[in-house]
């Protein structure tokens, strides 16, 4: 694709805090990005908007019914799909160049595996797939020649502080965690949180999700096993350092002592545009970092103790091969279960440390071990969640 070139956008997950963030960047730069595809699930009135607002020819939505509904009240024609063949036609559209993936969990999985396949380039910000999918990405990127670029703020920093070094030449990385919204919170404390207050996250405003995994620190979690995927980096070369300012998004630091940082707004339109447009550079979506305003920035260890799922993700890394896809499958299960009222905060903990316990890890040999590994884990984390709803 040359410089002046339009890059051509299929957006998974467009009515969510990403997609929407994505939208807003294609309205910056519509010179250089046009929609060709979007999907989204049941937020149909913003989906129907959206679909008017830049005309995709091919849309997509969870449920056979509501693509009727959309079909009935949209003022064009595009092609209507739905569900997870839906996801997947948007995803490999030959018109089509660039997949940005942010729906969430597991869904966006043979999406983004075909699209890399496909040989388009794949922004992603969906972490489960790269969670879940782990080495069976980098397969299917060699089968297509394609791209993958990380969305998530670390490891778009990452990608920027790496620029193409071998893990070797590093001695560690560290990705910032905020803390969330229990970072100074004690033990017993965290331990009655309500789903109002876990959804109270400090800095950042994102889906319901990866808000409660910011809360029990699961985020950074995937987040260490995301960057192990990227980047070819064993579990002790990945570092978690708290930094409430969410300012330095990464570190890396090299066998002579010396660390180089990457420090941005923590406004996720930045990490959306550099994947949409590395290698290029444009005008930036959000104000230019202001260094004459004072600042104090902080920074110090994780306390895996209160936060006990970070020390899960760095198991189930150790372990390997599906142990990743049972940790995600009974997460996004006990996320489920507790912002549905089912059970209590600390049970999210729980039910994910039995269910690496009882489901044993297997070779990841292709996506159908995956999503059996998969599969497997949620029957699991359903018959401990039903045996201690609250
Ligand atoms: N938000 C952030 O700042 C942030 C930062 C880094 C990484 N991420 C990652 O990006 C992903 C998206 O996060 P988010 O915060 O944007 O989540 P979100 O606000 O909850 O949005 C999720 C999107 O996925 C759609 N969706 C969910 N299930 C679907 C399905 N089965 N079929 C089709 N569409 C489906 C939703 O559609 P409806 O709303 O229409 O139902 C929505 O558009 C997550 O993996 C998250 O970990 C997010």
């Amino acid at each position: 694709m040359g410089s002046a070139d339009v890059r051509r956008l299929a957006i998974l997950g467009s009515t969510g805090s990403i997609g929407t963030s994505t939208l807003a960047v294609v309205q910056a730069h519509p010179e250089r990005l046009a929609i060709v595809a979007l999907a989204a699930g049941r937020n149909l009135e913003l989906f129907r908007q959206q679909c008017e607002r830049f005309r995709p020819a091919y849309v997509s939505v969870a449920e056979a019914g509501d693509a009727g509904w959309l079909r009935s009240s949209l003022n064009y024609a595009p092609a209507i799909h739905f569900g997870t063949e839906g996801l997947l036609a948007c995803a490999l559209q030959s018109e089509a160049d660039t997949l940005v993936a942010a729906v969430v969990g597991a869904a966006g999985l043979a999406s983004t595996e075909a699209a890399l396949r496909a040989g388009h380039r794949v922004c992603v910000a969906n972490k489960e797939a790269l969670v879940v999918g782990g080495e069976l990405m980098h397969l299917a990127l060699q089968a297509g020649g394609g791209e993958l670029l990380p969305v998530d703020s670390e490891h778009a920093a990452l990608h920027q502080l790496m620029a193409g070094r071998s893990p070797q030449l590093v001695r560690e990385v560290r990705i910032t965690a905020s803390g969330g919204p229990f970072r100074d919170w004690s033990l017993e404390r965290i331990q009655a949180a309500t789903v109002v207050e876990a959804l109270n996250h400090p800095t950042w405003k994102m889906g319901p999700k990866i808000t409660i995994d910011s809360a029990t620190l699961m985020n950074k979690g995937l987040e260490v096993i995301e960057a192990s995927v990227l980047f070819g980096l064993r579990p002790e070369q990945i570092q978690v350092t708290l930094h409430p300012q969410s300012q330095v998004h990464a570190m890396v630091g090299f066998h002579d002592g010396t660390y180089q940082l990457q420090v941005c707004a923590n406004d996720m339109k930045l990490p959306i545009q550099y994947a949409l447009l590395y290698p290029e550079r444009l005008d930036g979506p959000v104000p230019t970092y202001d260094w004459n305003q004072a600042r104090t920035w902080t920074f110090g260890p994780p306390d895996l103790e209160r936060f006990p799922c970070l020390a899960l993700a760095y198991a189930a890394l150790r372990v390997g091969g599906t142990a990743p896809a049972i940790l995600n499958a009974a997460n996004e299960e006990a996320v489920a279960a507790f912002l549905a009222g089912r059970i209590g905060f600390w049970g999210i903990q729980a039910c994910v440390a039995q269910t690496l316990d009882a489901v044993p890890s297997e070779p990841a040999r292709d996506l159908a071990q995956v999503m059996d590994s998969d599969s497997r884990a949620r029957s699991r984390a359903r018959e401990w969640l039903d045996r201690h709803i609250t």
